[in-house]
């Protein structure tokens, strides 16, 4: 998997790729990420990727024919139609760990984050899609292109071991984690609950099941519905 990151503040992704389980699924060569200043692709000698809206009113509009000459380059590089194109925008389709998984099996992908008041509305014809990591408002589309890179990198085979994408498994089932506890026994009067003490595995995997029940009835009821 290829992934393309286009954004006016490449800067953003430094702490993000050097981070550990994504720094380790590209050496083991599982991912690669290239991120691109989107300023690069301005042709005039301020660099300007902005202009004012037209009809007036607030703010700067990002310009469509920046935008299209990087995609057009990487196009141009990748020759390939296993791609997929996604705009970051609190208006695109919610994010979700069923389009993470579909996403994780894309070849190539190409990731659009926006910043300032918005996007000339003509880029959203360059995308084959958008995506929203949910319901309120981010200055831009970086944060949100290192959720879905998050999500996405984790499932594709290999990145991380299999006894986390089984737990994985258990998100996509539709319920939250069952409780965890560690050493030591007690802590200020905090138990751990003896069934995990017991050895008794069967017992163990029946009250794992009800306490994620539980817990998601409580925390999550609209996962049940
Ligand atoms: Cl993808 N972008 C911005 N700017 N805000 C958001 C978002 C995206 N998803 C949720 N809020």
């Amino acid at each position: 998997m290829r992934i393309d990151i286009l954004t006016l503040f490449p800067k953003m992704f430094e702490g993000f790729l050097g981070e550990s389980l994504i720094l380790r699924a590209q050496k083991k060569k599982l991912v690669k990420i290239k991120v691109w200043d989107l300023r690069k692709f301005a042709t005039d000698k301020h660099r300007t990727v902005d202009d004012s809206p037209y009809g007036g009113g607030p703010g700067m509009v990002m310009r469509i024919d920046i935008v299209d000459r990087a995609i057009s380059m990487l196009k141009s590089k990748i020759k390939s139609k296993k791609l997929k194109i996604i705009l970051l925008t609190p208006q695109g389709k919610k994010f979700d760990q069923k389009l993470a998984k579909k996403l994780s099996k894309v070849k190539y992908l190409i990731l659009v984050c926006g910043h300032y008041e918005g996007y000339d509305e003509r880029i959203r014809q360059l995308a084959d899609l958008e995506v929203s990591i949910g319901d309120y408002v981010l200055t831009g589309g970086e944060i949100p292109a290192q959720v879905v890179i998050d999500a996405a990198t984790r499932l594709v085979p290999g990145v991380v071991g299999k006894k986390e994408s089984l737990e994985e498994e258990s998100f996509s089932q539709g319920l939250l984690e069952y409780p965890q506890y560690t050493r030591p026994e007690e802590y200020k009067a905090m138990k751990v609950p003896k069934v995990l003490l017991s050895g008794n595995h069967k017992k163990i995997a029946q009250w794992r099941k009800t306490q994620a029940l539980k817990k998601t009835k409580k925390q999550r009821p609209d996962l049940l519905k």
